[in-house]
């Protein structure tokens, strides 16, 4: 049930969509946004209806949107299950979640998809939205039902963990998904060129020996599909783009107006093939951890927008996934409740406006998959963010809502954190020391 009466008094809000950024009071009633302005408070401060959240220095944004997690269920529950994912999304400001198709069976079906949908609704929390396979199987070969995919609920299509790699069955994908308006997401490597890759190919991956994962794999994908699209005037996706490659090839598509968009994640915008040096099974992710000039093209990319959104790639593993040896472990890290603090630290050292941190993790990936955008206005549904920006916290396995833990950042301190969130007019989250 929303709360009857909510009152943030003296947040600092900030909604590049409506180029808001002021020190104001934000009602909300019956869940959605009633009151935004200065002191538009004041005379309800001392209601007894009201529940009042002082704004001490805290910001109010709107509530984040995912293009792109793996909640591992239907089939691999041990690691991660819609009830957990969504925890875990609330806990990181996320009100909507879109879901990868790799799961045990694939989500190539109208069944699986519904499943899905039903199962986060009768939850409660963030809203689930399920990317279904392009293949069935993921194998690369048939085509899935577009249509009742996306009657069922699914607002894009992609075969993430594998390549579409068939030129023939990507042309097929891209003009068949442009009748039904959804985007067709590839996950871009060429696995003739990755076979048995470990880690990014380079300096690093010489001297720990192990084989590399050239970044031409990708390249040489992103510009082809980047030919099928505009040859099949489709909406084209790219997942996890990680190469400074990729990113002036989709700068170049969208100078010549082609319907091309993409997401980053945040390790690939953190962190570099260095972090792999020690053999910490944490950092084997898919396409793996670059180099310090696609670290450098891939945020000078976010920030000019031609990378439109960050995405966490949320890939839960067990321990029997990651703690073995690394030519052994599964590719993959948790990035749901880490991702806005760990974001921050790159508008505090000057490589990202803040405007743009906020757009790319709300209107931007919203638009992608036609979604209406969380925003901060009169009459909106309250899905909204309330962030402490000073707060310092430890990533601890404790403190992850995520049934998995696989992530580099363990131990790491890290400034800024989410003390609620709002998803569908309805506190989702809040934490435990009290807003
Ligand atoms: O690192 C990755 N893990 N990359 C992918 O594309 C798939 C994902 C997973 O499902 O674990």
């Amino acid at each position: 049930m929303p709360l009857p009466l909510l009152v943030f008094r003296g947040v600092r809000a900030i909604d590049p969509a409506r180029s808001l950024d002021a020190v104001v009071d934000v009602v909300v009633e019956q869940g959605r946004i009633t009151r935004l302005g200065p002191n538009a408070a004041a005379e309800l401060v001392s209601s007894e209806k009201a529940r009042v959240i002082e704004g001490r220095g805290r910001w109010l944004v709107p509530a984040f949107v995912d293009l792109h997690a793996h909640l591992r269920e239907p089939g691999h529950e041990y690691k991660e299950d819609i009830e957990s994912g969504l925890a875990a999304a609330a806990a990181g400001g996320f009100a909507h979640v879109c879901v990868m198709a790799n799961t045990n069976p694939v989500n190539d079906t109208r069944a699986i998809t519904e499943m899905m949908v039903a199962r986060a609704r009768s939850i409660g929390g963030p809203s689930l939205h399920p990317i279904a396979a392009i293949t069935k199987g993921q194998k690369g070969e048939q085509l899935t039902e577009m249509k009742d995919l996306r009657d069922a609920g699914a607002v894009g299509v992609s075969d993430d963990g594998r390549c579409v790699t068939s030129s023939a069955v990507m042309r097929r994908a891209l003009e068949y998904a442009s009748n039904f308006d959804i985007p067709v997401i590839q996950h871009a490597e060429d696995h003739a060129l990755t076979e048995g890759a470990q880690m990014h190919e380079g300096a690093v991956s010489t001297r720990l020996g192990l084989r590399g994962w050239p970044r031409v794999a990708e390249d040489v994908i992103v510009a082809r599909d980047v030919l099928l699209a505009e040859a099949a005037r489709a909406r084209y996706h790219v997942a996890h783009l990680s190469t400074m490659g990729a990113a002036r090839i989709l700068r170049e598509a969208k100078s010549r107006g082609i319907r091309v968009t993409a997401e980053v994640t945040p390790h690939h915008l953190l962190l570099t093939d260095e972090a792999v040096l020690g053999y910490d099974t944490a950092c084997k992710v898919n396409p793996p951890l670059r180099e310090p000039e696609d670290v450098a093209a891939v945020r000078a990319a976010l920030a000019d927008g031609t990378i439109d959104a960050i995405a966490t790639d949320h890939a839960p593993h067990s321990p029997l996934e990651k703690d073995c040896e690394f030519a052994e472990a599964s590719p993959g890290l948790i990035g749901l409740e880490t991702c806005f603090p760990l974001l921050l630290g790159l508008v505090r050292s000057g490589d990202l406006p803040l405007a743009r941190l906020i757009d790319a993790l709300t209107a931007a990936p919203a638009r992608i998959v036609g979604l209406p955008s969380p925003t901060l206005k009169e009459e909106a549904v309250a899905e909204l963010v309330l962030v402490d920006p000073e707060k310092t916290w430890t990533v601890t396995p404790e403190r992850i809502r995520s049934k998995s833990k696989n992530t580099p950042f363990l131990g790491k301190e890290v400034r800024g954190s989410v003390d609620l969130t709002m998803a569908r007019g309805e506190i989702v989250f809040e934490a435990g020391e009290g807003v």
